[in-house]
């Protein structure tokens, strides 16, 4: 049997990983692939209610270092009770955002150090890592401006502006550490290109690694 495949979506707020990563699952399943549209934090009921958890704007006491575990712990939960699982039955499971976001946010973003959120998500993904990566650059500014129009603001999205400029920074950082599984989309184009672009890099990556 075929081996699963992990793709993964990364990307600022705003950068429109959510439309984008959907989008790519409809026209791979219409195809007929076997595959499975997924996120982080999330994707299943546990990691949804952690989700629930971290997002609330109410917890504005919550410890940066909590907050990585937590994200680390939901990203366990949802590996072991639905991405492993696709997996080994060879399916192809597309997931909005995984590891690399707790690299950049917690990491960089909130300072922790990448090596030390690392050391935790090791623990956690024990060796799961994506085989391919979507990343959908844009513009600092558009990405935060796109995300305060949409309104309904999240705990992460209601950061500073300062904030969102060192997850960039993270990213960038992230980007050179794994070079080797990341396809670099410029998301500020329209959405029908940005998803055509991200649909024929999944495909790509199907016929090279699946
Ligand atoms: P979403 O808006 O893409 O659904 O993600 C929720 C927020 O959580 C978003 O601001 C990015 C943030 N996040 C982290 O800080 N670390 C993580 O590990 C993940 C998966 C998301």
């Amino acid at each position: 049997m075929r081996k699963g495949l992990l793709i993964t979506f990364e990307g600022n707020d705003g950068s429109g990983k959510t439309t984008i990563s959907k989008r790519v699952y409809e026209a791979l399943k219409e195809k007929g692939y076997p595959v499975i549209y997924t996120r982080e934090p999330g994707g299943i009921d546990i990691a949804e209610q952690i989700r629930r958890v971290i997002l609330d704007p109410a917890n504005t006491a919550m410890d940066a270092r909590t907050e990585a575990l937590l994200y680390a712990a939901s990203r366990r939960q949802h590996l072991v009770e639905k991405i492993i699982p696709a997996l080994s039955k060879g399916e192809i499971v597309l997931c909005d955002r995984f590891v690399d976001s707790s690299l950049a946010y917690q990491g960089v973003g909130r300072g922790i150090g990448m090596d030390a959120v690392w050391k935790i998500n090791e623990f956690a993904i024990e060796g799961h890592m994506p085989d391919a990566t979507i990343f959908l650059s844009i513009p600092l500014a558009l990405g935060y401006q796109r995300v305060a129009d949409r309104g309904n603001l999240d705990r992460m999205d209601q950061e500073s502006l300062m904030f969102h400029e060192k997850v960039a920074q993270g990213y960038e950082q992230v980007k050179e550490r794994f070079l080797d599984r990341m396809e670099i989309i410029d998301a500020s184009q329209d959405v029908d290109s940005v998803s055509d672009q991200a649909q024929r890099a999944c495909e790509r990556i199907i016929a090279a690694l699946w």
